[in-house]
């Protein structure tokens, strides 16, 4: 035994969640869109990577402004997706195989088309205030706060004469939490879900709820976000929410929260914080952004790994991370960490490991475990997202009587468009990669042919058979709950660190050394003099390498090297460790 005490254990530390983007997954009736029962055709496949629960991005009932995150019922399933019975079905076929069901929760707004903002809209009784609204004159707004999908964050309404708030796209109206019905109304819904029998919530820009009072301009160079990210009254309401809805520990709750640092999060998942799980932070996927994030650099290793390390120590002793290095909204790893050419795979893999070796909970995003990357964009009307395309249109705009403008910003938005992540989800090397018998709503990516489940079944080396192992290796208590040290944080090429877990009373420490060679060109980590080697065998590796460490590993391009003790809790000392890759 380890001396992980019971206290200290959850589902969801020992868990790898796999997210599924049901609009791109799998097309069961032929429209183009993937719906829930291309999701259930596949649980089988999801269930035989290892996962342990599958966090879905949104299909309740909208009018997809923003793919689903602009929610029209709360209560009820997209037409395009299927309905409740489909989704029951989705439940109950993931539980019969231990795989638990983490539902979207995005409460920061509604769609414009949801029934209270309709209500709102018209001041119809207590529905008059539950969302920001503002009287004045349609030429003059509120105040100086942006919209993260671009221009002002306030849009005129005609029906009430009165401005609303709206942090996302014009149809996706923010609540005000500030109003007591409208968490009430709220922790309402949570409740209904619960009952339904999923295990725990995402919580979509939870961090955003709570706006200061009576609008303030944003400072100098500021589109505002000082007033509602981390808002007054954010840890009041998240605080209570737990406290009136996710009392079970054994729900996880995993806010969604932009902007935050170390000591943000702790206030939300510390022991004495509001009670969330763990958050998605986002400090390691925006710091190679410019002024915006389709202006961003090469991301520098250097940095990435004193962000990284700086979170692993941040919520050692208290709290708890997650770990991604893509989603739904961001472009995939392997083109932007890794090299999706000639070491396509070998960097697949090798950030795979980071992922599945650092302290925290791995999520995988659906396409991550066959390598899928990003895709080209050839022209404008490709594009499908509303946060790219606003951002092609000003810079089209600004461009005027430019006549390329586009391909003066293709680079940049093949680089970091969202659509990148949402492309169809590679199947088969038949048409639309086997995502759809009809037209897809998004064009596959074309190297399909290449890259899909199909022929990465059939191949012992692929991306998917590692990614089996990875999840496998989370079995291991040193890996969830071991101590991290950052090793060589200098180094530009190699990302390297410890993990380290105090035995209970009958067994020694485990100790794991993992080493991850980030370059198109081969490198020797000299291991420092304080790190023991001894003992340390090969648990997994994306190429052929020696089965203990010397003091000095020789690694190629783009390698990763998992070294562990063994494990303790194994019947027989050298049981199926594969070291083949
Ligand atoms: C979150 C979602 C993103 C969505 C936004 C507004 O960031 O992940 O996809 O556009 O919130 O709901």
């Amino acid at each position: 035994m380890s001396g992980v005490t019971d206290d200290e254990r959850a589902w969801w530390k020992e868990a790898v969640v796999y997210q599924v983007y049901p609009k791109s997954f799998a097309d069961s009736d032929g429209d183009g869109v993937g719906d829930l029962g291309g999701v259930i055709d596949r649980v089988d496949y999801i269930d035989e990577l290892g996962v342990d629960a599958v966090w879905l991005n949104p299909v309740y009932e909208s009018p997809q402004a923003d793919n689903g995150y602009d929610i029209a019922d709360y209560r009820a399933i997209d037409d395009a997706y299927g309905d409740m019975e489909d989704w029951e079905r989705l439940r109950d076929e993931l539980h019969e195989r231990d795989v638990r069901l983490i539902m979207d929760l995005v409460v920061n707004h509604t769609s414009d088309e949801h029934e209270w903002f309709r209500k709102s809209r018209r001041e119809d009784g207590e529905y008059a205030d539950y969302y920001h609204w503002v009287e004045g004159e349609p030429d003059e707004l509120p105040n100086d706060w942006e919209s993260v999908f671009g221009g002002s964050a306030w849009s005129w309404d005609d029906e009430r004469e009165a401005w609303y708030l709206h942090l996302f796209d014009e149809k996706q109206p923010d609540l005000n939490w500030a109003n007591p019905d409208v968490r009430e109304a709220v922790y309402d819904m949570m409740e209904w879900w619960l009952g339904k029998g999923i295990d725990g919530f995402r919580m979509d820009v939870i961090n955003m709820i709570s706006k200061a009072e009576d609008y303030p301009d944003g400072g100098p160079d500021s589109d505002g976000a000082e007033h509602f990210m981390n808002g007054p009254r954010v840890h009041e309401y998240v605080g209570e929410m737990v406290e009136e809805v996710l009392d079970d520990e054994s729900v996880l709750a995993v806010g969604e929260t932009p902007g935050v640092s170390v000591d943000d999060a702790r206030e939300y998942v510390s022991e004495d914080g509001d009670g969330l799980s763990m958050l998605f932070q986002f400090e390691h996927v925006t710091f190679d952004h410019g002024e915006h994030k389709f202006d961003a650099d090469d991301p520098d290793l250097v940095e990435f790994k004193e962000i990284l390390a700086k979170w692993q120590e941040g919520l050692a002793d208290d709290g708890w991370n997650s770990l991604y290095l893509n989603n739904h909204d961001q472009p995939r790893m392997v083109s932007r960490f890794g090299s999706d050419g000639e070491y396509r795979r070998k960097s697949a893999k090798l950030l795979g490991t980071l992922t599945h070796t650092l302290g925290g909970t791995p999520f995988v995003y659906q396409g991550e475990e066959i390598g899928m990357t990003n895709a080209p964009f050839e022209t404008r009307e490709a594009l499908r997202d509303v946060e790219v395309r606003n951002y092609v249109a000003s810079a089209v705009d600004d461009a005027e009587g430019h006549a390329d403008a586009y391909e003066d910003v293709r680079e940049a938005v093949e680089a970091m468009s969202r659509d990148n992540a949402r492309t169809p989800m590679q199947w088969t090397d038949e048409a639309h990669a086997g995502f759809t018998d009809g037209d897809p709503w998004i064009d596959a990516n074309p190297n399909y042919a290449e890259v899909n489940v199909s022929r990465a079944r059939d191949d012992p080396d692929s991306v998917l058979h590692y990614y089996r192992d990875l999840v496998a290796l989370r079995e291991r208590d040193l890996l969830v709950y071991g101590d991290f040290e950052l090793l060589a944080p200098d180094d530009p090429d190699l990302f390297a660190y410890t993990r380290t877990l105090a035995g209970g009373d009958d067994e020694s420490t485990e100790r794991a050394l993992v080493v991850l060679n980030f370059d198109d060109e081969p490198t020797t980590f000299e291991v420092p003099a304080d790190v023991t080697v001894d003992g340390l065998e090969l648990a997994l590796a994306n190429d052929d390498a020696p089965a203990v460490p010397g003091r000095a590993l020789d690694l190629g391009p783009w390698e990763a090297r998992v070294y562990l003790t063994p494990d303790p809790e194994a019947q027989a000392p050298d049981s199926a460790i594969d070291t083949e890759r």
